[in-house]
């Protein structure tokens, strides 16, 4: 089962303003900041209540969020759920007839294990599964 929000994920083309909107206008918490090289992203999170914000920036031209940037410009990308057992909710999901992204959690934000679905079953909100780390 889906527990909560995780993050809502929006994608920037100029991390340090979108920080800084985030931390000093909406006054949030800069909670934790990573380059992911698979995905070639700068991930940041901001703490709201138990969820977060993620800010996905690319590194390179290749990143992961590159094509959409160009596509729509900077703004909200994915939405992201916490579950307890991935690889069981990622199964009833396709019981469901919900068709995944991925076939087998990877590696997320903050050592998550994460799985995305595919957006034309979910009113084309890109949507993330997310089995944060025991020690998170
Ligand atoms: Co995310």
């Amino acid at each position: 089962m889906l527990i909560r929000i995780d993050h809502i994920g929006i994608a920037v083309d100029d991390l340090d303003a979108a920080i800084a909107l985030y931390e000093q206008q909406f006054g949030m918490a800069l909670v934790h900041r990573e380059i992911a090289e698979g995905p070639g992203l700068e991930l940041v999170l901001l703490g709201i209540g138990e969820s977060h914000v993620e800010l996905l920036a690319p590194v390179r031209d290749d990143a992961m969020i590159s094509g959409y940037l160009a596509e729509h410009g900077p703004g909200l990308h994915h939405v992201a759920y916490v579950t307890r057992d991935i690889e069981a909710e990622m199964a009833r999901l396709a019981d469901e007839g919900m068709r995944l992204i991925d076939t087998e959690p990877r590696t997320g934000v903050r050592g998550s294990r994460i799985a995305f679905l595919e957006p034309d079953g979910t009113g084309h909100v890109l949507t993330e599964l997310v089995q944060p780390a025991p020690d998170v």
